[in-house]
């Protein structure tokens, strides 16, 4: 597997899905780019080079994991597999992974470069304005924000966005007082102390699942990326800091997060994962940055929210997770689990075996699923990452007087555009969320008439047998 992203980028390369640009400017055509892009069938990621204004050399690689192919080889799961059975092999693997933890680096790339203290300016950077309402430039998008708990000592690594303001200053923003970052800088600041912080950007693709993932306190997101690669993260003391940090990655910024009571600044706004601006300018902790090291030629790791259906990662990572929740309340024949609408639909598969089978899947789906409006239960003949199928399902086999049900009062956040301002004054978060029951009916599934369609297993016989012959030949004129 990669050792950094600079080894996951030649992966892409060989794969035929990298597309270098030069000479684009980072005021909003990086931005633009990287969503237009990821909106083509063939979703490529992007290497920025040249950068409009800025040094030969720093660059910016963007659609990292957007489909399902290069997030299966961000997981170290076989690219080639349908992207149902990619995620299954990932839910697998997830819960059998042992937390591997990092180790001492014999040498650390991310210092051949570094600036310090007067010589910090910021500005030396690329950081793109990703979406032309965003408040101002994003050096971290997809960066992992690392600290140290100072009471049991374990390291938190995980994604938050962090917007740039001036030569030394950065914003991190938590998007409730519940992330881990945000409880480990409480308990500096509560002794009246900042807290030792550092930004890593261009961290490797494992780095950047685990930074996403829900891990308990006291787990790091080094281990758990670890155990993804099967190889411990090598790290390096921060020369400030003393907090271990990747090696081999690209950027990195180290400094303190001062006080909330010291200094807050107003942060974003920032384009949002659902296509909107759902939330304004708010105060956010600011990290007051003392050095920044890099490697030469930096790759800084992009990944901006963009209009849905695109998202960061082409398999639905919280839809494995939902998987094995399913599983392990003994939810049987679930037979798949996909988020559409980058997270904000969730479709259950099941084989029906009782009646309520259904509806018992989907308040489960429904409870653990953020922000999703929608909860869709299909029969295992459909196949739940298809979006086709599932609203196919929905057409055909959904009476909504009977089988559509409203919870209310139910898990959404801020990010939610549908909430009114004035409730969210009042930090209204909740939502209502549809269960759409799309399986033909139990009582009477054996007479619902029986389609002309291929079995999902036929479909998988008939691909590998002819799947190259339906593959685009080129032939010459
Ligand atoms: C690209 C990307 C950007 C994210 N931006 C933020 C953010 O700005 N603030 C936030 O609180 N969570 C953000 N998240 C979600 C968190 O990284 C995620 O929920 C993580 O599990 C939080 O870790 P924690 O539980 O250790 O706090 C982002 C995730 C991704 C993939």
């Amino acid at each position: 597997m990669y050792q950094d992203l600079r080894e996951f980028i030649t992966l892409v390369d060989k794969l035929g899905a990298l597309r270098r640009i030069v000479d684009a400017d980072p005021k909003f055509e990086i931005g633009g780019i990287t969503e237009i892009a990821a909106a083509l069938p063939e979703c490529p990621a992007l290497l920025f080079e040249r950068i409009k204004g800025f040094a030969p050399g720093f660059r910016i690689f963007t659609n990292a994991t957007t489909t399902p192919q290069r997030a299966a080889v961000a997981l170290g799961i076989d690219p080639n597999l349908r992207p149902l059975d990619a995620l299954k092999q990932w839910m697998k693997k997830r819960l059998t992974l042992t937390p591997l933890p990092p180790v001492a680096a014999r040498s650390a790339p991310f210092l051949e470069n570094s600036i310090r203290s007067s010589n910090v300016d910021l500005a030396k950077l690329p950081s793109p304005h990703w979406h032309r309402k965003d408040g101002g430039p994003f050096i971290g998008s997809g960066s992992l924000v690392v600290m140290r708990d100072p009471e049991d000592g374990w390291i938190n690594a995980s994604i938050y966005r962090v917007q740039v303001h001036g030569r030394t200053k950065v914003t991190i923003q938590f998007d409730h007082p519940g992330r881990h970052g945000a409880i480990i800088a409480k308990k500096y600041w509560e002794k009246g102390q900042s807290c030792p912080v550092a930004v890593v950007n261009g961290e490797d693709p494992a780095l950047f699942v685990a930074g996403f993932e829900y891990l308990p306190t006291g787990q790091s997101e080094y281990d758990f990326a670890g155990a993804i690669r099967g190889a411990p993260i090598e790290v390096a003391p921060g020369p400030l800091t003393n907090l271990p940090l990747p090696a081999r990655a690209e950027i990195i910024l180290e400094g303190e997060l001062l006080p909330s009571s010291q200094e807050m600044l107003p942060e974003g706004p920032f384009g949002e994962f659902t296509g909107y601006y759902a939330s304004d300018k708010r105060p956010c902790p600011v990290m007051d940055v003392k050095a920044i090291h890099f490697r030469n030629d930096p790759i800084l790791l992009g990944s901006p929210p963009m209009k849905p259906p695109r998202f960061h990662f082409g398999l639905p990572l919280r839809a494995a997770t939902l998987w094995s929740n399913l599983d392990a309340v003994g939810v049987t024949d679930v037979v798949g689990v996909w988020q559409h609408v980058a997270q904000l639909m969730t479709v259950v598969a099941i084989r029906q075996r009782y009646a309520g089978h259904a509806k018992r899947a989907g308040l489960i789906a429904a409870a653990n699923s953020y922000m999703a409006r929608l909860i869709v239960v299909v029969d295992e003949d459909v196949d739940p990452a298809n979006i086709g199928e599932v609203l196919w399902a929905i057409a055909t086999r959904c009476e909504p007087a009977e089988q559509i049900d409203i919870v209310r009062d139910a898990w959404s956040s801020a990010l939610d555009p549908r909430i009114p301002a004035d409730k969210k004054l009042a930090e209204a978060t909740s939502h209502s969320k549809a269960i759409i029951d799309a399986c033909c009916p139990f009582a009477w599934k054996d007479k619902f008439p029986s389609t002309s369609s291929l079995t999902q297993d036929e479909a998988r016989l008939i691909e590998s047998k002819w799947g190259a012959a339906l593959k685009a030949q080129h032939g010459t004129i």
